[in-house]
């Protein structure tokens, strides 16, 4: 198909985003859709009409992700799987995650009936940002059969788990399986969110690996009390050393040799003006490209945490087990990349790390794995402002369709 045919393709991949976006839990315009919260079940609805259109057949597994299938010339082959995740950060933007989706419905109407060496298999995965549980990539642990006891056991701030989620949704985690002899790669196309093609003046790019990441709940224990009346030295005050540690230990840290930490979440218990903070829960998200150091900056990090809270008599607590929310710094399939690069337009192409974490991640150490980038204008993203040019998502239908193209006419050995 020529560029010019694929553009109504992509033009209606970005109409859908839009649609997407306005299936929310808040009031629009504010788009928040946490793991499996009530208007998925439209964007369920949505996408297997979309799927089914495009001549998929669609099902649902047992943790929430719509998976649709193109079947190949021989009915039953296994599947280039080409996906991203439906699931949004609170106040988020229109393209993260939805657009590979988009896009992967994109290149099988591109397909236009032709059948291929292969299936193509297209996933919306229920969950990847972390943001109802704590901790990301349910929908692709899941989907490779690797979420644990403690990932399902996981509660969200209403105290519901992961699996009674799951199963109010009308899911079943326990029929969960995954065979990857029945793949032949994995395919993502998704926001760049930052900066970099911007400044380099490139509408694409192809990822090197994904960063590593760990999450932990904190809690800090103080005693509340009365504003007027309790002098400042006889104070337990958790909101001040929790702020000690966002400033000394978290950001005080977040240099380090390249790494990041962010303190994305903190809720003071009093919400009074007038009352001594009792109690605050906190998240701390930390990231580094080197495993062993964002180890070390995490242990730096609830160090800290320990001491500040210990100097103003104050408890600190770590909520979250390290194996449940620890991912490692995940390398892209060497050949892959290489033949996305020249699917994308060749050596000028941008090869970057991620520091935003991405399905392919989990979905990599089981199946040859790529990550397309897309241009981020102003590098704004987990943001209402995120958007996107829609001559480079055409682009990125273009580099997938000629990827699936590579990958048809010379399969990976
Ligand atoms: C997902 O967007 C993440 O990297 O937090
Ligand atoms: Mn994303
Ligand atoms: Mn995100």
């Amino acid at each position: 198909m020529t560029m010019d045919g694929l553009k109504p393709l992509a033009a209606a991949a970005l109409e859908r985003c839009d649609r997407l976006a306005r299936l929310s839990e808040h009031p629009l315009p504010r788009l928040t859709r946490t793991f499996l919260s009530p208007p998925m079940r439209e964007v369920h609805r949505l996408l297997r009409e979309w799927m089914t259109a495009a001549g998929m057949s669609v099902r649902v597994d047992g943790i929430g992700n719509v998976i649709g299938r193109y079947e190949g010339a021989v009915p039953g082959a296994p599947a280039l799987l080409i996906g991203s995740h439906l699931d949004t950060v609170p106040d988020a933007g229109r393209f993260d995650g939805v657009l590979g989706v988009m896009l992967g419905i994109a290149a099988v109407e591109a397909m236009a009936g032709r059948r291929l060496p292969f299936a193509i298999e297209v996933v919306g995965f229920s969950e990847e940002e972390g943001a109802r549980f704590g901790t990301p990539y349910l929908g692709s642990l899941g989907f490779v059969g690797r979420l644990s006891p403690e990932l399902l056991a996981l509660r969200d701030a209403n105290g519901a788990s992961v699996e009674h989620a799951a199963r109010s949704f009308g899911v079943d985690p326990s029929s969960l399986r995954f065979d990857a002899s029945r793949y032949v790669a994995y395919l993502e196309a998704h926001v760049e969110q930052g900066p970099v093609l911007e400044s380099r003046g490139a509408p694409l790019g192809v990822v090197s690996a994904i960063v590593g990441q760990s999450r932990r709940r904190v809690r800090f224990v103080g005693r509340a009390g009365h504003a007027g009346t309790t002098p400042m030295n006889l104070r337990r005050d958790a909101l001040a050393a929790a702020a000690e540690w966002v400033v000394r230990g978290v950001e005080g840290c977040a240099g380090w040799r390249g790494g990041v930490a962010t303190v994305g979440r903190m809720t003071p218990s009093s919400g009074a003006s007038n009352v001594i903070v009792g109690e605050v829960a906190a998240s701390v998200d930390v990231r580094h490209e080197a495993d062993e150091t964002r180890e070390r900056m995490v242990t730096e990090i609830l160090d800290a945490g320990q001491t500040i809270a210990a100097r103003r008599d104050v408890v600190f607590e770590v909520a979250d087990a390290a194996a449940a929310s620890d991912h490692r710094t995940v390398a892209m399939d060497a050949r892959l990349v290489g033949r996305l690069r020249a699917a994308a337009g060749g050596d000028d192409v941008p090869l970057l790390a991620s520091g935003a974490g991405h399905d392919a991640a989990i979905l990599a150490p089981l199946i040859p794995a790529c990550l397309l980038f897309v241009r981020s204008p102003g590098g704004v993203s987990h943001h209402p402002d995120e958007h996107v040019y829609a001559a480079d998502v055409e682009r990125a239908l273009a580099a997938m369709v000629r990827f699936v193209e590579s990958l048809a006419s010379d399969p990976l050995v």
